[in-house]
């Protein structure tokens, strides 16, 4: 396995065990952008343990990390989020994960998401296809659904943290949906909804108001395993975009026509 990849492969799981060190335990919790969102000493544990190892391999690399242990700009950057599903974790709802990418001129190189709780570790590296390590069996290669009608589409989305003040569209998007899809799940962890489409276990996920490091290592998983990762509106995505949109090529664009629909209620 190239060592970039083994090497975020590894620092999750070192990551994840940091997690299961305080998972139930007591917790310091505190509020960040909106009283909904919480960052615990678990958060900041796994982050600084990601950013040491990051920094001791590769000095050259620049780091975007959630609770803000960034570093410099390098033409190689990680995009870290050491706990994506905090309010889950908070909750000792064992449902969340740590997310790694690491990102190039060229784009996504490399995209880790290791659930702690379940022993499931989704990789990928650009060009060499995504796959799922689990203690329920071998090695799989990932790959996703692949019907295109919507009423069959079991569809993955969140809540933004600044859903009081701004989160009009998201819900005009859900209750358009709700009726036109199979089901709509809200798991509460961006990066597992999207290791979930690269799974074939959703059909698709989307959400507004993201950071880079909810989307980064999951947006990687999806696109080797045949996605396509959009904007909500349909346009080009980056990790810097809020706005996500994941699916196969075929039901992407249905799914993007039903939120466009939904979102304007004159069209
Ligand atoms: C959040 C989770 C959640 C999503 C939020 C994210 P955090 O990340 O991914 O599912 O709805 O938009 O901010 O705060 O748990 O790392
Ligand atoms: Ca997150
Ligand atoms: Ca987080």
């Amino acid at each position: 396995m190239p060592l970039l990849l083994s090497f975020a492969i590894e620092i999750a799981a070192e990551a994840g065990a940091v997690l299961m060190e305080h998972f139930e335990g007591d917790l310091e919790i505190a509020t960040k952008s909106s009283p909904v969102d919480l960052v615990t000493t678990a958060d900041k544990a796994a982050e600084a343990l990601i950013v040491a190892r990051i920094r001791a391999r590769y000095p050259e690399h620049g780091i975007l990390a959630e609770e803000g242990g960034n570093h410099a700009e390098g033409r190689m950057r990680w995009i870290v989020d050491p706990l994506d599903g905090t309010t889950n974790f908070a909750h000792a709802i064992p449902h969340f994960c740590v997310s790694i990418a690491l990102w190039d001129e060229e784009g996504g190189r490399v995209g880790v998401v290791h659930d702690p709780v379940r022993g499931e570790t989704f990789f990928a590296r650009r060009g060499g296809g995504a796959f799922l390590e689990s203690p329920r069996g071998p090695h799989r290669r990932l790959a996703l659904r692949t019907g295109d009608d919507l009423g069959e589409a079991l569809v993955a989305t969140g809540f933004s943290y600044r859903r009081a003040t701004d989160g009009a569209a998201g819900l005009r998007e859900f209750t358009g949906l709700v009726p036109q899809l199979r089901g709509i799940r809200r798991a509460g962890s961006a990066a597992l909804d999207l290791a979930y489409v690269a799974a074939g276990r959703l059909d698709g996920y989307w959400e507004r108001h993201l950071s880079p490091w909810d989307t980064a290592a999951g947006a990687v998983l999806v696109q080797e395993a045949g996605g396509i990762v959009r904007r909500i509106d349909g346009g080009a995505w980056l990790p810097s975009e809020p706005s996500v949109v994941a699916a196969n090529p075929r039901l992407l664009p249905r799914l993007v026509d039903a939120l466009a629909a939904a979102g304007d209620p004159g069209r």
